[in-house]
Formats: structure tokens, sequence, C-alpha cells
């Protein structure tokens, strides 16, 4: 959230866990986002796992010169400063303080606690070789029926 009240966000597949205790998560930010400014100064974010069907979603949010959160609805995170959750558009959320940024290279890794999440079970989108890819099937393949016996 900027200083002025206005939602920022970006479009980010650099998103990893980091540690169960306490609960931490990192991704990696260019250092030219316009969005980098907002996290700093509130040292908060707010992770939004889109769901499957989205990938226009985040072509949107990727980017520049677009009012990325026109037409869709979304919450100001009462935990993480005013972030945005996507309320309609993500399988689950991580509201985050910031814990560290430590630079790497042209980008920052932000380093996230964790200080409420929550998940509805849907599917996820998934991004493959440059777009967004459909999940295979869900049918168990050989390796889970050796597995499973
Ligand atoms: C699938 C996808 C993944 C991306 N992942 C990242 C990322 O992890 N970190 C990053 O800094 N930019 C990433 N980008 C690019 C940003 O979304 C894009 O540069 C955006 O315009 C930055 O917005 P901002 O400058 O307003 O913060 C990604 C773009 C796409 C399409």
């Amino acid at each position: 959230m900027a200083q002025d009240g206005t939602p920022r966000g970006l479009t980010s597949n650099a998103v990893c866990a980091v540690s169960l205790s306490p609960p931490l998560l990192l991704f990696c930010l260019n250092k030219k986002s316009t969005t980098l400014p907002a996290i700093l100064d509130t040292r908060a974010f707010v992770v939004n796992f889109l769901a499957a069907g989205r990938g226009d979603l985040a072509t949107r949010f990727a980017s520049p010169s677009v009012d990325r959160f026109l037409g869709t609805r979304w919450e100001p995170s009462q935990i993480a400063m005013g972030a945005p959750i996507l309320v309609d558009d993500n399988v689950a959320h991580a509201e985050c303080s910031l814990s560290q940024a430590v630079e790497a290279g042209d980008h920052f890794v932000l380093i996230g606690h964790i200080e409420a999440a929550s998940s509805n079970g849907g599917t996820p989108l998934m991004y493959l070789r440059q777009t967004y890819a459909a999940w295979p099937d869900q049918e168990p393949g050989p390796r889970d029926e050796d597995i499973h016996g």
C-alpha cells in the first residue's frame, strides 16, 4: 500500500518458502520496481497466490502504465498495513511484515514474516515455459502408484 492510499502490486514467480518457525517466506523484487518503495515504507506486503484461470490478471499485474486493480475486488489487510488482498482471485494469501531486505544483484530478496495466512483450497495458477499452463491430469501417475503400493 502506497503512502497516498493507492494499492500497489506486481506479478512475481520468485516466491519461496524459507522457514516454519518462525514462518518466513521470500520473494525477489527488481530494484527498479515501482512497488518497492511502498513495501519499504510500510515494511509490509501480502502475497496473493493466484487461482488457475487468472493468467490475464498476472499479465495485467506485470504490465506498466495500466490500472492493475481496475475491476478487481480487493480488501486492505488489517495486518499488513493495508496491502491489498485479491479476495476473488487467489487460492491463498499470506499477510507479511517485512523481516529483511537483502541486496542480491539487481534485485532485493524480501523476506516476510507471515503474520496471518488463509487458504481456500482451490487450484493455483501455474506458470511454465513462459506461459500460464494447465495442470496435468489429476489421475495418479505411475510414480504415485509406486509410492502407494
Ligand atoms: C510470470 C511473471 C513473473 C514475474 N516475476 C517477477 C519477480 O519475481 N520479481 C520481479 O521483480 N518482477 C517479476 N516480474 C516482472 C514484474 O511483474 C513487472 O516488471 C512489473 O511491471 C513490475 O511492476 P512495478 O515496477 O510496478 O513493481 C514477473 C513477470 C511475470 C509475467
